[in-house]
């Protein structure tokens, strides 16, 4: 895993946004993963702001967002629709039919899950898929388990995950969803290149096990480092318990 150490999360987002843009002007046609969370937050501003006036042309570029909750539509408040939408779509000129999501209030979610990994394949798979991390190591909502899922499943989220997303529900951990809709582990590392961001220090020490710990599936983004193509992008924060070489931006 290539690892590159920017001095503060704007620096990062930046550094993310640049390699996105670059890869959308060499190919119109990209097909990106998206997160969600707060980690990305600087990164959406930024290419929004990158995108302003028609600056960068997403007219042919897809995307698949990594998960949803379920229970909701996208037009809830709370989804993960409705923040992207907030956050990148509604600032870019994405062509409303090339933004795939997760339905996690489709009537047959198990349906839904095959539609997404069906969407996926046609789409060609994904070119560029950006991760955020979980600070118990998840990877969109593969949650570590003594099984990790290879494909787009439903899943039970824990505790910490509910509490860390209580912000997108007005502070309130009950009322974030007890399940989700991700994709899953092979879905993952199936897509060509990978960038993973991590931000501050509260994920230091999940930083850390990514990059140097054991492969398992206790921590899912430890099995990144199986990946050819992967680069962890982190702040100084992020990076203070890493063992071996880094780059510095
Ligand atoms: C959330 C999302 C993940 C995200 C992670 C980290 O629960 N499902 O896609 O990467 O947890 O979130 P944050 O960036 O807010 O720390």
């Amino acid at each position: 895993m290539r690892v590159l150490v920017s001095a503060t999360a704007a620096e990062l987002a930046a550094t993310v946004a640049a390699r996105i843009i670059d890869s959308l002007q060499a190919h119109a046609a990209l097909v990106l993963g998206l997160p969600t969370g707060r980690t990305p937050l600087p990164l959406y501003e930024e290419l929004a702001r990158r995108s302003a006036g028609r600056a960068v042309d997403w007219s042919s570029a897809r995307t698949f967002n990594l998960d949803e909750w379920v229970g909701l539509n996208g037009r809830h408040a709370s989804s993960y629709r409705a923040y992207m939408q907030r956050c990148l779509f509604e600032h870019v000129n994405l062509d409303a039919e090339h933004i795939e999501f997760l339905d996690g209030a489709a009537p047959d979610l198990d349906e839904e899950c095959r539609r997404y990994e069906q969407a996926i394949a046609q789409a060609g798979g994904i070119d560029l898929l950006l991760l955020g991390l979980g600070r118990n190591g998840h990877i969109g909502f593969n949650e570590p388990a003594a099984q990790l899922q290879t494909r787009t499943h439903r899943t039970r989220l824990t505790d910490e995950t509910r509490a860390s997303n209580a912000w997108l529900f007005g502070g309130e951990v009950d009322r974030v969803p007890t399940d989700a809709l991700s994709i899953g582990m092979a879905t993952i590392i199936e897509s060509r290149a990978i960038l993973v961001m991590v931000s501050g220090s509260r994920k230091a020490q999940a930083a850390s096990e990514m990059v140097n710990g054991p492969l398992t599936t206790a921590f899912p983004a430890s099995l990144l480092q199986l990946h050819p193509n992967v680069t962890a992008l982190l702040d100084r924060e992020a990076a203070r318990l890493l063992q071996g070489p880094a780059h510095a931006l």
